[in-house]
């Protein structure tokens, strides 16, 4: 059952605003902000999607991996970005869900692509839990 990671306080509706404001300060502080509660407790296995902001996942979804209890579960990132690409936050996802496993990510460019059904059924074939 999807669930979103939401932060306590919203991000500026404009685009600018969030990325070279907000978002661009957390990053360089390395602010983890406050999420509405998200229970994983009854999940195994989570796809845990994100944009890239800022080489690496947008910070509610670090508070995410940071404050819930992924010992025994399974990671399946799903990534967008602008054109840089999925970055390493597999592995940063790794770095703050202790316990977790997390398993290789599908990377999709933000604007679509005429092939991105055709690569997630791929992906989805390639996982083995
Ligand atoms: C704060 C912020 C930082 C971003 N940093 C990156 C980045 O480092 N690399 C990149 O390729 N795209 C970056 N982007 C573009 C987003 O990854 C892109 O808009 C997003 O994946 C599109 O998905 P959405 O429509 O769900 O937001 C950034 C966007 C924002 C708002």
């Amino acid at each position: 059952m999807p669930k979103r990671i939401e932060p306590v306080t919203p991000y500026p509706a404009d685009y600018n605003e969030t990325a070279y404001g907000i978002a661009k300060e957390q990053k360089e502080k390395n602010i983890h902000p406050p999420i509405k509660n998200t229970d994983i407790s009854s999940y195994d296995v989570i796809f845990v999607g994100t944009p890239a902001w800022w080489y690496t996942m947008a910070p509610p979804v670090m508070t995410f991996l940071d404050e819930n209890n992924f010992e025994g579960k399974t990671i399946v990132p799903f990534i967008t970005h602008g054109g840089g690409g999925g970055y390493t936050i597999d592995k940063d996802m790794a770095k703050l869900a202790k316990g977790a496993k997390v398993l290789k990510p599908i990377v999709i460019s933000g604007r679509g692509g005429s092939n991105t059904d055709n690569d997630i059924k791929e992906w989805l074939k390639g996982l083995s839990f």
